[in-house]
């Protein structure tokens, strides 16, 4: 029964396979991106490969393909899955994406299946990476993902993470917020008179979001090595590790 009701108040799908949260995403696409271009440099600079080396990386949640992008840009023989279950994140992905056809191949998954990793993905694949959507899944699913991703890694092959995380106390929770209120002086207003969409976006942004140091964790507890917190701001963090060699 706790299931039936949580499943009811699980608006994710409805958010992202919606026409609305789409056009909603791509409307503040401009100003997200220039605030996260650097810490998606970070990704793309954490992987361990030449700059003309061919090589296929996933992208679990890709969207319009922002993170897979800038990865494309730095290698020039990389070639993209994105992995993403919203069609319309789909279809504007594929209008963004025109300069690089060849280069990726969109494919259907739902990260909330179990085992349900689509064959375009290769087994092994040489990297995975996944931005601002594994916050999006329950905690049972976070951990089984990430056991999934090890076992679908070549050996030596990178999981990178960059996601908003929880505080894990109020005292950080109060100075994230003084931070961040200092450099957007709107932010407290916009906090205290959510419109009713806005009020469903936030929910659904921090429905299954959890502090950092359960998901290292799960990271570790998966077989990863070379855990670490690559990059911190606040409430934002790049992590991950890699599949053991041998
Ligand atoms: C906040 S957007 C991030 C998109 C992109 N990774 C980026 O960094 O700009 C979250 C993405 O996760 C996708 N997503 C959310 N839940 C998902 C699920 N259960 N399975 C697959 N994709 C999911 C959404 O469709 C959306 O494209």
């Amino acid at each position: 029964m706790a299931d039936i009701e949580d499943a009811a108040e699980d608006t994710n799908a409805a958010v992202w396979k919606s026409d609305i949260g789409v056009s909603f995403w791509k409307s503040t696409a401009s100003d997200r991106e220039r605030r996260r271009a650097g810490h998606r440099e970070l990704m793309a600079e954490l992987l361990p490969f030449d700059a003309a080396e061919p090589f296929t990386f996933a992208d679990l949640g890709a969207g319009t393909g922002a993170a897979a992008r800038t990865i494309l840009d730095h290698f020039s023989g990389a070639h993209a899955i994105l992995a993403d279950f919203s069609p319309q994140m789909m279809a504007q992905g594929a209008l963004e994406l025109e300069p690089y056809t060849g280069r990726y191949t969109y494919v259907e998954f739902d990260l909330t299946q179990v085992g349900g990793w689509p064959a375009q993905i290769p087994d092994p694949v040489d990297a995975v990476i996944s931005s601002l959507s594994v916050h999006h899944l329950r905690d049972e699913r976070k951990q089984t993902l990430f056991g999934e991703i090890i076992a679908h890694l070549a050996p030596g092959g990178w999981y990178l993470n960059y996601d908003p995380v929880m505080p894990p106390d109020p005292v950080v929770e109060e100075a994230w917020l003084r931070a961040g209120d200092r450099r957007d002086p709107s932010a407290a207003d916009k906090r205290a008179h959510r419109s009713p969409e806005e009020h469903l976006r936030y929910e659904n942004h921090v429905r299954y979001m959890i502090p950092l140091e359960p998901q290292l964790g799960f990271l570790r507890a998966a077989g990863f090595e070379g855990v670490d917190v690559y990059w911190k701001e606040l409430d934002y963090v790049i992590y991950g590790g890699r599949r053991p060699r041998a």
